[in-house]
């Protein structure tokens, strides 16, 4: 299946207080976004691939990634997450037959993760990383105390990368109006709204966002450990 890939990588950071826009970040010898476009590169059907970066940095970006195939066009990004995700949606090819959006925050993504998450689109209209969440869930008080336990059975924090069948993403965002771009927080979310089905699949190995020094610590180690191998 003809893949076009969306890398979402406008985001500040600021939560990093890096300095720098995250996906800029070096992690493990390589910006933080590159990572994410190695795994796409070695993916099985991916033809085209759009990076929406934060607007201004277009130069900085292609200079941080290099151009190898098939880099198809790095925009701006817009003023949300989903914003970003249309102008990328914008930039792709018409023939691509799934679009598949990914956060470059996450540079744990892996070739094998695509090649799993795109092969659901043969039964599913999109098919989202996601995994089972673990721990007991409580409602917190403004006042930082318990308000209640929630019934965790059936609960699963959703990921990226999410893959959609090409026409499908592109009707839900044609229907999307301002404040859905502005509010939504995935494209699954959208796309559920409209009552398409969405698929979980596990990635079975970590694939957190990395949102504080912490985070980009671990990333680190992880990501390390691949260049070694
Ligand atoms: O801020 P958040 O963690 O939700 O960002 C998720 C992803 O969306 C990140 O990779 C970030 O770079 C991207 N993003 C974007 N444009 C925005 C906001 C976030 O591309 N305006």
């Amino acid at each position: 299946m003809r893949t076009g890939v969306i890398i979402v990588a406008a985001g500040s950071g600021e939560r990093l207080g890096a300095g720098v826009p995250k996906a800029l970040v070096p992690v493990a010898g390589w910006p933080l976004v590159a990572w994410s476009v190695r795994a796409v590169q070695a993916a099985t059907g991916v033809s085209a691939i759009v990076i929406a970066c934060p607007p201004g940095l277009e130069a900085q970006m292609a200079a941080a990634l290099g151009s190898g195939p098939p880099v198809q066009a790095i925009v701006p990004g817009g003023s949300s997450r989903q914003r970003s995700v249309a102008n990328g949606i914008a930039a792709l090819p018409g023939d691509v037959e799934a679009i598949l959006v990914h956060d470059a925050a996450r540079p744990l993504i892996t070739p094998d993760l695509v090649d799993r998450l795109t092969a659901g689109l043969a039964s599913s209209d999109a098919v989202i990383a996601a995994a089972p969440v673990a721990d007991t869930l409580k409602r917190a008080g403004t006042d930082g105390r318990v308000q209640a336990t929630l019934e965790r059975s059936g609960i699963w924090g959703a990921q990226t990368p999410q893959v959609f069948r090409a026409g499908v993403l592109r009707a839900v965002f044609a229907e999307a109006d301002e404040d859905e771009l502005d509010a939504a927080t995935d494209c699954a979310g959208m796309a559920e709204r409209r009552g398409i089905g969405v698929a979980l699949l596990d990635p079975g190995t970590p694939n957190f966002k990395v949102t504080t020094p912490a985070d980009l610590r671990l990333a680190e180690v992880l990501l390390g450990a691949v260049h070694i191998a």
